[in-house]
């Protein structure tokens, strides 16, 4: 490389720099907390520009003074050492004094931000018991008697309240478009509230465990929707509601797979559906056309988990729910309305159907990656409770083949099936 040339080549660097930082900045902000989404965002932000605007001024004074000084009191060949000073009474009280009045700047809306978030949330706040598990999380509403897990729904414009539980390690609640973060701790509970921009007709966003809490903690997502109040009442008074088939169950298969229930076509559905089930009205959600691009999960799946597609298109939701009401799924999930089926470890599957992650936001909740999940569920996140269920599969936690007890790929395929008509 030449001398001349070199320039260039400096210049190219730069704006190839440049280039990376502004193409950062373009497109959408999956994951930022400079949105004002809540006003407890907005005050965080405030914070933030505030040290950012005095960091910035000190740095470029402090700075071009020691520049300054370097070159202009730079040792030269034969010149006289510069004139030395010990002791500056002038200088010492400024140095002391600025700082001080700098930090008074910075400390009087700190202290008032931190009152103002570590208050008590208004009375008229919704109240939201997040509660952490290894590694998903459960979502509590109790003035509506809505149980959820990892899809947060909150009205725009009324303040939330978050009780932040545990029940087993450390986690962390932390939606960073709304800002605040939080940590759930064992045996207390921690609050956190914040309002929603009364403007936000319907927005998503990721959220997220921010405390190592284990193998999968990196798996330990979940997604927040803030929609309009009477969209949000639309959506609590449905998921309050028993579980209802939201869609015909199809015909049995003609052949039925060797060692499955014969399904009970009716009896089955009978205690399952609410006695309007023939017009079954399902609550709002979250409209599939409006989510982001940024909120949809794109975990590659395992190879060689997935039913293929004709075998879950035999899938019937009747015998599903035979075939779930007599497995080891009863023993942790609740679905409301199916009275055998009154666990409390997993998920709250009573309308599992209405949301659109599985694996707390691992994976999308679509019927190839529900089966893949039944059948082996470990497989596809690492450490999960979720015992692994297919019939010949290797449980990567047990160290064993599953054998007894085990289901075949058509009873997945059933199970499925009645999962994804729990609307
Ligand atoms: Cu829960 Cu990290």
């Amino acid at each position: 490389m030449t001398r001349s040339n070199r320039p260039s080549a400096r210049t190219g660097a730069l704006l190839a720099i440049l280039a990376v930082a502004l193409a950062a900045c373009g497109g959408q902000y999956p994951n930022s907390t400079f949105l004002h989404w809540s006003d407890f965002a907005t005050d965080i932000d405030f914070l933030w520009d505030r040290l950012l605007v005095w960091g910035t001024i000190v740095f470029v004074i402090v700075e071009a003074i020691l520049v300054y000084t370097i070159i202009r009191f730079r040792a030269r060949p034969g010149a006289p050492e510069p004139k030395q000073t010990h002791g500056n009474t002038t200088l010492e009280i400024m140095w002391t004094v600025i700082p001080a009045i700098i930090l008074v700047f910075i400390a009087i809306p700190t202290i008032r931000t931190i009152f103002k978030t570590q208050a008590k949330a208004p009375a008229s706040s919704i109240e939201v018991e997040v509660i952490g598990h290894q590694w998903w999380w459960e979502f509590r509403y109790p003035q509506y008697g809505v149980v959820t897990a990892n899809e947060l729904y909150l009205p725009a414009g009324r303040t939330a309240n978050f009780a932040l539980k545990t029940k087993d390690v450390l986690h962390s609640f932390w939606v960073p478009n709304f800002g605040g973060k939080r940590d759930l701790i064992s045996n207390r509970t921690n609050y956190l509230w914040f309002t929603p921009n009364d403007t936000i007709k319907a927005v998503a966003a990721n959220g997220q465990c921010a405390e190592y809490c284990g193998d999968s903690h990196a798996n330990m997502k979940f997604r927040t929707y803030v929609v309009t109040p009477a969209d949000f009442e639309s959506w609590a008074a449905h998921q309050k509601g028993q579980a209802v088939f939201g869609v015909a169950p199809p015909e049995p298969p003609a052949a039925a797979a060797p060692g499955k229930a014969p399904a009970k076509k009716g009896a089955a559905s009978g205690e399952v559906a609410l006695s309007e089930s023939a017009a079954v009205v399902t609550g709002f959600v979250f409209p599939a056309d409006k989510l982001p691009a940024y909120v949809i999960p794109r975990t590659p799946l395992p190879g060689g988990l997935a039913l293929d597609d004709a075998t879950l298109a035999k899938g019937n939701a009747d015998s599903g729910k035979a075939i779930y009401s007599r497995s080891t799924c009863i023993g942790c999930h609740a679905i409301n309305g199916n009275p055998m089926s009154m666990g409390i470890i997993g998920p709250n599957l009573t309308h599992v159907a209405s949301r659109y992650t599985i694996a707390a936001g691992l994976y999308p909740n679509d019927a190839r990656h529900l089966s893949a999940w039944i059948k082996n569920a470990r497989a596809m996140k690492p450490g999960s409770l979720m015992p692994t269920l297919g019939m010949e599969m290797w449980d990567p936690m047990m160290k064993m083949k599953v054998t007894t007890g085990g289901l075949t790929d058509p009873q997945i395929a059933d199970v499925v099936a009645y999962l994804r008509a729990l609307k």
